[in-house]
């Protein structure tokens, strides 16, 4: 006999898990009363909580009514409960409740499961309350507070929730509005079962390397490059040999060849992140013809490519060789990090694999979430949303631009072509760690270049995001920034 119990009370709904055993030395309303104890003492009964009535408690559980009213009647007794004719029985007020979890006592600090756990992986650093915020990656929110928005969530709340896990590659409705928009928008020609919905492109890599990586197997990674899905592909076994960048994106020429050649090659082609060059064509042909060559896999990190200013796209590596890349996407940058939504476009071969991958990572990512984000493509407001952002960042962009001109020679702005953020070069003898720590001191948060970098040290420079920043925090912030190099570099 086990139930969660559900009941409204004082305006919260609780779920507590009673479990009755029948023929056991304790008795049924022994159980009861001991568990019905233990859940107030734990808070998972709050004070004030109204309990369901004897008869419905009875009913749910499989048990006389007299068990019920003899357990309410003990922890009336003893002071845990309180009654009162016409307003039910609820949890007394001021019994102190103890943490369900009490801490770890220290001797557990040295357990040998701890000693095994890995070195924590870095993670970027939080934001600091306050600050005017220029860490990359942030795009603004703000237009996402209108009515199409909303009526893609109404819409899909309006919807029955599914029953039963559903599908682990995602809603078909939904990876067909998003091959109708890769179609369109970046020339692959693929179709909703070419798709899998995943929590984002650092899941997508997960998968990627859970299906494909074994220990040791080498990985080029663009130097400097994204540090979190480096670590990924760390984490999954892969031995990172940086590639450098320049102008035209990757080095496609310095990349190992032979035995030597990496498994996979990981790429920004579109806005290499963090110094937003783009893989040049011939490059491009050239990556494609080593990947086949080697017998390598491309992942093509796509993150941001919706947002492009002064430059014509240049065809995904996925349109011009599908059976060679992985197309990852997302609407972190689009929409918001905090959907924690995006997709692939893996080659057909491996596609079953990822699908098997994503069922035991999570079954499937969030069905409602998936909803909301099919209507708000299928009515076209994806699009419109798009022209918008575009234009948004744009300026933003000319604001950033201008502001920092003021820093003359003492810094270089690069990286302007796409997304929304820009590195900044530093001109010898400013830092670009005491320029964070400095500009921290201003009410200004900052990165710099370096903390991209695999093998250091890396040119003194500083990663400016300015997506979901105001103008005038643009302003502030950039002024501020100057003065700050203006100061360090006398
Ligand atoms: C290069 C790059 N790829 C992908 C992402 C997004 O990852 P996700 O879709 O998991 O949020 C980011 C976010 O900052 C990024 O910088």
């Amino acid at each position: 006999m086990a139930d969660h119990f559900e009941t409204p009370g004082a305006g919260k709904t609780i779920d507590v898990p009673l479990t009755l055993t029948p023929g056991i030395a304790e008795t049924l309303t022994v159980q009861l009363t001991r568990q019905l104890r233990t859940a107030i003492l734990e808070g998972q009964l709050a004070h004030g909580t109204l309990l369901p009535s004897t008869r419905t408690l009875a009913q749910v559980l499989g048990v006389a009514r007299g068990t019920v009213m003899v357990a309410y009647d003990e922890l009336l007794t003893e002071g845990f409960l309180t009654s009162r004719v016409g307003s039910g029985t609820r949890v007394s007020s001021g019994i102190s409740s103890v943490p369900s979890l009490p801490r770890a006592p220290g001797t557990f600090s040295t357990a040998r499961w701890l000693r095994k756990a890995s070195i924590e992986p870095e993670v970027s650093p939080a934001s600091v309350p306050g600050q005017i915020d220029f860490r990359v990656g942030q795009p603004t929110v703000a237009p996402l507070s209108n009515d199409a928005w909303r009526r893609a969530w109404r819409r899909a709340a309006e919807e029955n929730l599914p029953g039963a896990y559903a599908d682990a590659a995602g809603d078909p409705e939904l990876r067909a509005e998003l091959a109708a928009y890769l179609r369109r928008s970046r020339g692959l020609l693929c179709q909703a079962d070419d798709l899998i919905i995943t929590n984002g492109t650092v899941q997508g890599l997960h998968l990627i390397a859970q299906a494909v990586l074994q220990r040791g197997d080498a990985v080029a990674f663009e130097e400097p490059g994204y540090r979190l899905a480096r670590q990924v592909l760390r984490e999954h076994g892969g031995q990172i040999v940086p590639i450098s960048v320049d102008e035209d994106g990757l080095e496609v020429a310095t990349l190992p060849v032979g035995d030597s050649a990496p498994l996979l090659v990981y790429t920004t082609p579109s806005h290499q992140f963090p110094l937003g060059s783009r893989l040049s064509l011939p490059r491009r042909h050239a990556l494609l013809a080593w990947a086949a060559q080697h017998e390598s896999l491309i992942l093509e990190d796509d993150y941001d490519g919706e947002f492009r200013y002064d430059t014509a796209p240049l065809p995904a590596l996925a349109s011009m060789s599908p059976g060679q890349v992985v197309y990852l996407g997302t609407f972190s940058k689009v929409l918001s990090p905090a959907l924690r939504i995006g997709y692939l476009v893996a080659p057909p071969d491996l596609r079953e694999r990822l699908i098997a991958r994503k069922t035991v990572a999570d079954y499937h990512t969030s069905w409602p979430v998936q909803r909301a984000l099919a209507f708000f493509l299928q009515d076209g407001d994806l699009d419109r949303h798009l022209r918008r952002m575009r234009r948004w960042y744009a300026r933003q962009r000319s604001l950033l631009v201008l502001e920092l001109a003021a820093a003359g020679p003492l810094a270089q702005v690069g990286g302007l072509d796409a997304g929304f953020h820009l590195h900044l070069t530093l001109s010898s003898p400013v830092q670009a760690e005491a320029v964070v720590k400095e500009a921290a001191q201003r009410g200004v948060q900052l990165t710099t270049l370096r903390s991209s970098y695999l093998n250091g040290p890396g040119p003194e420079g500083l990663l400016l995001g300015y997506g979901g920043l105001t103008a005038s925090q643009i302003v502030t912030g950039a002024r501020n920034l100057v003065m700050v190099l203006q100061q360090l570099s006398v």
